[in-house]
């Protein structure tokens, strides 16, 4: 197979963990016999910093041509004065846009050995296996923004179709699971979350095999505390998901494992990490990598069709989680080329356990 996967490295962390995901991408891929080319393009603070812009036109062309986009993270305190107007974040809410990618999957399972790190009680996160559908092109995030003398408005807009197009896309990936589907909206404020749960509620009636409950969203971050283990497919609005996937990741043991895959019509995704540039760690060199590592073979799953690949990169991290020393946000003093370089000699055993 031939692949072109763009990487956009970003700011901050984001250098140092796409590093690692491209490792690990370029051993798996070589030893299957593809051919894949790798090109790097600039986005967020390091694009304003270099181009004026946050998404430069190269940038776009780069990651329009290519199968699959590879992001590490945007953003830091030298770009976040409230008073600028070019910000890092825009970057990637343009990237999504012009991607089209309005389907964000953020899969979240609780590693036996980082469970001790969650905030939980291990005992409640036994069984904990579940999939955010998060809706990443529209609501607040890109309605019209403006200031009225001293107030500010967002604007909040869904259509009918883009509930539907996301809603589908969470009941295909709950089908392939336990059937069940959570959908998450304030309908007891908010219009837009009536829409949401009136066009759910219909769509789920036409489909086979799958489940709908109802949630509203401040129960819902309560019952991801209580009950994690209760749930399947959670699909929610942009910034209710956005909320909810970093809470879900704390469960997790650390920010810095959670991958995800931003998915549109076609098979080109974009694929990140959740957390951020954490600017408090950026070149030291102690970034957690696994959250970008899982990020690839999300990338390798959805974009390449390379399952086997994809399984491969997973069981070599859960190898690594259960036996290697980790980096510092899960308590060890591992760096992250040491992560990285374990991931990819666990990669090789396996394969040699499996001949
Ligand atoms: P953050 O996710 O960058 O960091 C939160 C905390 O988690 C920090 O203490 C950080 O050190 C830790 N952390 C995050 N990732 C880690 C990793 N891989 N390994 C170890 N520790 C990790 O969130 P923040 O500090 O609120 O935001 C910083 C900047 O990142 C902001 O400018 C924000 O807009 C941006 N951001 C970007 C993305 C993205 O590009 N997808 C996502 C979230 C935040
Ligand atoms: C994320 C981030 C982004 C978001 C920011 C950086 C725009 O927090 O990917 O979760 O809010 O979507
Ligand atoms: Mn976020």
């Amino acid at each position: 197979m031939r692949a072109h996967i763009a990487v956009l490295p970003g700011d901050g962390i984001g250098p140092e963990v796409t590093a690692a995901a491209v490792a690990v991408l370029r051993e798996v891929l070589a030893h299957g016999g593809h051919v894949v080319e790798f090109s790097e393009h600039a986005i967020g603070g390091i694009a304003i910093d270099t181009t004026g812009e946050p998404l430069p036109q190269a940038t776009i062309d780069g990651c329009l041509g290519a199968d699959a986009v590879l992001l590490g993270a945007v953003g830091g305190p030298k770009w976040s004065d409230p008073q600028a107007t070019v910000r890092p974040e825009q970057g990637l809410l343009g990237l999504r846009a012009k991607l089209g990618v309005y389907a964000n999957l953020r899969p979240l399972r609780v590693h036996p050995r980082l469970a001790a790190l969650s905030p939980l009680k291990a005992e409640n996160l036994v069984g904990v296996d579940l999939v955010f559908v998060r809706e990443l092109t529209g609501g607040a995030y890109f309605g019209r923004k403006s200031r009225e003398g001293d107030v500010a408005i967002d604007e909040c807009r869904y259509s009918e179709g883009e509930v539907e197009r996301v809603v589908k896309r969470a009941c295909e990936l709950a089908r392939a699971r336990r059937g069940k589907l959570t959908s998450v909206d304030k309908a007891n404020v908010l219009e837009t979350s009536r829409l949401w749960r009136a066009t759910t509620t219909r769509v789920v009636a036409e489909q086979e095999g799958i489940t709908l409950e109802h949630q509203l969203v401040d129960s819902m971050a309560m019952l991801l505390l209580t009950r994690p283990s209760a749930y399947d497919v959670i699909v929610t609005e942009n910034l209710f998901g956005d909320i909810l996937t970093d809470e879900a990741a704390a469960l997790a043991g650390s920010l810095g494992v959670s991958p995800s895959a931003s998915l549109g019509d076609g098979p080109r995704g974009l694929y990140e990490p959740i957390h951020g540039s954490a600017p408090d760690i950026a070149g030291q060199g102690v970034a957690n990598p696994i959250g970008a590592i899982l990020s690839a073979a999300m990338l390798l799953r959805h974009s390449l069709n390379l399952a086997d690949e994809a399984d491969a990169v997973e069981a070599a991290v859960d190898d690594v989680l259960a036996h290697a020393e980790l980096t510092r946000d899960l308590g060890g003093r591992a760096s992250t080329t040491e992560v990285t370089d374990a991931v990819v000699a666990r990669l090789a055993a396996l394969r040699k356990a499996a001949a």
